[in-house]
């Protein structure tokens, strides 16, 4: 399963590209307007930080206009995956522009009848996300079951990028569920370090081997 994080802030792009387990970046525009720099100037930033695909979303809503943002965004940098709404013009645009090799990452799906669409579009990604189901007290991970289900039944090259994951639990269950990559806030990817048994067994391995090792104390 690829790791990718969910931001557009170039400090923890870089935390998490140090550790060496980040494969790409998902932005959206919400995101990149808290960075407070335009979309292609700090989508151009964050692919020389991190060396993996870079989600970049078009904030145009009609056909043409989409085309013309995609064919900018995807000549930043050969890592960025354009970025479209599920809506009809963000269909439109990814069953046209994929078949002239660019990679789209279709956004905001909320149905398995909404994958479908992308799949048939060609698109690189689909993004189904999962917190906002689960905010409105609706089991969001069982989207993310029924689209790799359905991609398997077909054989869609179409990868699952499960989105809005708000948990270590929800990227565990992501995996499981066979999900082909998670994109989790950098918060997220800090907390899957985490478990008290490894902390404390650090701690006794180390007192053991210092208790053993050691210098005596200055004075004995
Ligand atoms: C996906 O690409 C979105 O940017 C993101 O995962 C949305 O997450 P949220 O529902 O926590 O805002």
């Amino acid at each position: 399963m690829k790791l990718f994080l969910d931001t557009a802030n170039l400090d923890e792009l870089r935390k998490g590209a140090a550790w060496g387990i980040v494969d790409g970046v998902t932005t959206n525009p919400s995101l990149i307007a808290k960075e407070g720099v335009p979309m292609e100037q700090q989508i151009a930033r964050i692919c020389e930080i991190v060396d993996g695909e870079i989600s970049a979303e078009v904030v145009s809503t009609k056909h043409a206009e989409m085309v013309e943002e995609a064919y900018k965004l995807s000549r930043i940098h050969k890592h960025v995956v354009v970025k479209v709404p599920m809506t009809r013009d963000g269909i439109q645009t990814c069953a046209k522009l994929s078949k002239e090799g660019i990679r789209f990452n279709v956004t905001l799906c909320f149905s398995p009848a909404q994958a479908l669409l992308a799949a048939k579009a060609g698109a690189h990604f689909i993004s189904p996300f999962v917190g906002r189901f689960d905010d409105i007290a609706t089991e969001g991970m069982e989207l993310i079951r029924q689209i790799v289900k359905i991609y398997q039944n077909y054989g869609f090259k179409t990868q699952v990028l499960a989105a809005s994951l708000r948990s270590p639990l929800h990227v565990a269950q992501a995996a499981l569920a066979g999900a082909h990559v998670g994109t989790l806030p950098f918060k997220v990817l800090d907390q899957m370090f985490n478990h008290p048994l490894t902390d404390k067994g650090l701690e006794q391995f180390l007192k053991d081997y210092a208790k053993a090792f050691d210098p005596a104390p200055a004075g004995r």
